[in-house]
């Protein structure tokens, strides 16, 4: 069976460059055609440096990165180096990139791949704010129904938020983005923290990964203990959830992840709770149920599967 087409737009972010390498250790299964970038984590100037750094890590230099937008459609950009440092991706130790960013700014390029691909064959993997998708369909709504699937990472329920107790990171950098791709009838997967804070790396796993001894698992590895040392306050052990890299995990192995479908909506009104994913999980609202809502993963499946294909990396 052909490889699944799947574009991967991100904020480079250790944990995006988790998904990325999963991703792009998976080639049977995964044809990574192209890298959207946006600003998040850290600005986009970096996030889009980082990518480039990620895919020359993983030789394949190949895949086309894209720069999109450097900031939400309506609010300001909140980044987050307390999390990832001031690079974004802290822990790598890579040369300089050398490769050239495409020209093409990433809305664009979503637009015109979407409309160029086969209906139905293209799923899109958002790892960051969905400003890049958000703006595409606003742009080019007859993208909606050629898109197979979007998986994202973001959101919350039980959980309630990273980044204010309502909301998530993603979500909350970008809600109006978030709610154009929400509404928009596009087939959805949601690993919000809800999934992710089930699926735990643990500094036993990382030492496994380190001792593969290849360049992109010692940097997987390097990024991974500098991308642990934040959440202490959070977390009763020495694991933490590798939030992104649940995205490409669902993409190989769904079988792995509690799956429900429920309507979610973006709330945008209040202060307090902007951001936040509203989850209809017992489907009181009779709204259509336009998300498969992510739930526990399997971790040691997971964790296995992820360190199989990171080992086949150069
Ligand atoms: O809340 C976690 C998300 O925010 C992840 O995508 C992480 O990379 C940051 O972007
Ligand atoms: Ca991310």
């Amino acid at each position: 069976m052909a490889a699944r087409k799947i574009i991967i737009d991100t904020d480079p972010g250790q944990d995006d460059a988790f998904a990325l390498l999963f991703a792009l250790g998976s080639p049977a299964e995964l044809d990574v055609i192209g890298i959207t970038t946006v600003g998040g984590n850290v600005p986009l100037a970096l996030t889009s440096r980082n990518a480039l750094q990620i895919v020359e890590l993983a030789g394949r230099s190949d895949i086309p990165v894209y720069a999109g937008c450097p900031g939400p459609m309506v609010k300001k950009l909140k980044t987050a180096e307390y999390v990832h440092g001031p690079t974004g991706i802290d822990g790598l130790e890579a040369p300089d990139p050398v490769t050239p960013l495409q020209p093409q700014h990433a809305v664009n390029y979503l637009v015109d791949k979407i409309m160029a691909e086969p209906e139905g064959d293209l799923t899109v993997c958002t790892l960051g704010p969905m400003t890049n998708l958000g703006m595409a369909m606003a742009m080019e709504p007859r993208i909606i129904p050629r898109i197979r699937e979007v998986v994202l990472m973001g959101g919350g329920f039980f959980q309630g938020g990273n980044a204010t107790p309502a909301a998530e990171f993603n979500i909350f950098v970008d809600p109006h983005a978030a709610h154009v791709v929400f509404e928009s009838g596009v087939p959805l997967t949601m690993a919000s923290i809800d999934c992710t804070y089930t699926a735990q790396m643990t500094p036993e796993w990382i030492n496994t990964l380190r001792a593969v001894g290849t360049r992109s698992a010692v940097q997987a590895a390097n990024m991974a203990d500098f991308f642990r040392r934040y959440g202490s306050h959070k977390f009763p052990t020495e694991a933490r959830p590798i939030h992104d890299a649940c995205v490409t995990g669902f993409l190989l192995a769904p079988h792995l992840f509690q799956q429900r479908l429920c309507n979610v909506s973006i709330e945008l009104m209040s202060p307090e709770t902007i951001g936040m994913t509203v989850v209809d999980w017992w489907h009181v609202t009779g709204r259509r149920k336009n998300c498969n809502v992510l739930g526990r993963i399997d971790s040691d499946g997971f964790f296995a599967l992820m360190l199989e294909r990171l080992s086949t990396l150069p």
